[in-house]
């Protein structure tokens, strides 16, 4: 492999990432604690399994080998790895301990914050992950309104009030749980109506992610608004995802709609856990009555708190989102440009929005003799992948750039995707996709496996 990428080399080798997955594989159920880091979302026996060591917008795996990170571990980093405000925030914390008896009063200041800076944000509750806060809006959602059903769109995590209605994936919940969760379609309102005339006054709440990968159609967002409105049904936009990333106020701010309640985690500490349910005072308020229940003990941590305030005041003092978009753009465009000049206009795209988008496939190419195979896409995928690997850039699909990705490193991801679309052309051309691939190819997404556009875990 000749490169001209400043982080490749002929020496490289992922020896010690494949024994640790051998020894994940003897103590750890898949391997992994999170579904996009199974060793099955990247090329088995060329990509890395494991990241040792960050700093800005690179990572280092337990070989030595350099990459630039594309995916800011599924989004949680907005401001770039080890980011010092943050990292000094947290090591003054650390020094006057992590937890206590009664809450750190930077419980209040974040939240005070929270209201400030979020559109929808008239009280917050604080939580660890996004799974909790999803979960959360869903039980308040019910118990405000009195009503059982959810009408949800886009992927919102494990609980069996989301999974209870995946097919293929509700193994371990109750058949019941499942009946009181509906589907609709993103950008399809009447797929929402039906489940209103479907389930007159029993449902509690519209559950969308706000933006999907596809272009959101004008008036979507604002439709739903109206209809929950008329319907007494709340509204919810989970922003596990665009909180904090397409605006310091989330997706609400950015399209100008808000919701009574909002889920916010990735991004909001600069990769440290925590989670906000975030939401108007009257259906706020439903989670201290009497016969409500949620508590937590490490919902409050002093040192995710530090981050937090810390990643939200370089926010508000600094151009974060303007960065974020102007390299998200350039990679996007840079990368449609390219497949254009290489003639895999209808091979390979950057869909999305400039702060998260992917690069896709498609299942409808010719790979080999045969034609449609619906893995073409994923073998696509995995010889691109394999070559930017091979290159220092840690391509996963979904593209998420930090505050500190800088232009060397978008002109270094453009160069090095330059080879590799030359390297998928040629074998394009030469039939020989899988005899090209060193490694297990890539296994189905979640986003593939439950449909959803936008879901990265
Ligand atoms: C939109 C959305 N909601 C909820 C979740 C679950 O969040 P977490 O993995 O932090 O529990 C995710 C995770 O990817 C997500 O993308």
């Amino acid at each position: 492999m000749s490169s001209g990428s400043p982080l490749a080399s002929s020496s490289r080798s992922t020896r010690r990432s494949r024994e640790l997955i051998e020894r994940a594989a003897n103590v750890v159920p898949g391997c992994s604690q999170t579904n996009s880091k199974r060793p099955s979302q990247f090329v088995q026996g060329v990509s890395p399994t494991h990241i040792e060591r960050a700093q800005g917008s690179r990572l280092w795996d337990p070989d030595g080998n350099e990459y630039v990170d594309c995916n800011a571990a599924l989004g949680p980093v907005l401001l770039g790895h080890n980011y010092p405000a943050v990292t000094e925030a947290v090591s003054r914390q650390l020094e006057d301990g992590t937890m206590y008896t009664m809450e750190h009063p930077l419980h209040v200041e974040v939240a005070e914050l929270f209201t400030e800076v979020v559109p929808c944000a008239e009280m917050v509750k604080f939580a660890k992950s996004g799974n909790d806060v999803t979960a959360l809006a869903a039980k308040v959602a019910r118990a405000h309104t009195g009503r059982n059903v959810i009408a949800t769109q886009g992927y919102h995590g494990w609980p069996d009030v989301w999974m209870g209605a995946n097919e293929d994936l509700n193994r371990g919940i109750p058949d019941v749980v499942g009946d009181y969760t509906e589907s609709f379609a993103y950008n399809d309102l009447e797929s929402v109506e039906r489940i209103f005339e479907d389930h007159p006054d029993d449902v509690a709440a519209i559950v969308t992610t706000p933006v999907n990968l596809e272009e959101s159609e004008d008036g979507f967002l604002e439709d739903l608004r109206d209809l929950a409105d008329r319907e007494g049904a709340v509204l919810v936009f989970d922003e596990v995802l665009t909180g904090f990333r397409f605006a310091i106020g989330g997706a609400q701010e950015y399209f100008g709609v808000t919701p009574d309640l909002a889920c916010f985690a990735k991004a909001m500490a600069n990769g440290f856990p925590i989670s906000a349910l975030a939401g108007t005072r009257e259906v706020m308020e439903t989670i201290d009555d009497d016969d409500f229940f949620y508590s937590m003990t490490y919902a409050g941590d002093a040192v995710s708190l530090a981050a937090a305030k810390a990643t939200i005041t370089v926010q508000r003092e600094e151009d974060v989102h303007g960065h974020i978009f102007r390299q998200g753009e350039t990679l996007m465009n840079g990368y449609n440009e390219l497949a254009a000049e290489l003639e895999l206009g209808d091979v390979t795209r950057a869909n999305g929005f400039p702060p998260r988008f992917a690069i896709d496939f498609s299942d409808d190419v010719r790979i080999g003799s045969s034609t449609g195979d619906d893995s073409a896409g994923q073998l696509l995928r995995s010889l691109f992948m394999q070559e930017a690997h091979r290159r220092g850039v840690l391509y996963t699909g979904a593209h998420i750039p930090t505050y500190s990705h800088t232009d060397e490193d978008v002109e270094i991801v453009l160069d090095v995707y330059h080879e590799c679309l030359t390297v998928v052309r040629d074998a394009l051309e030469a039939g020989k996709v899988e005899q090209r691939l060193e490694g297990d190819p890539v296994g189905a997404t979640l986003r593939e496996r439950t449909g959803d556009e936008e879901s990265s875990e």
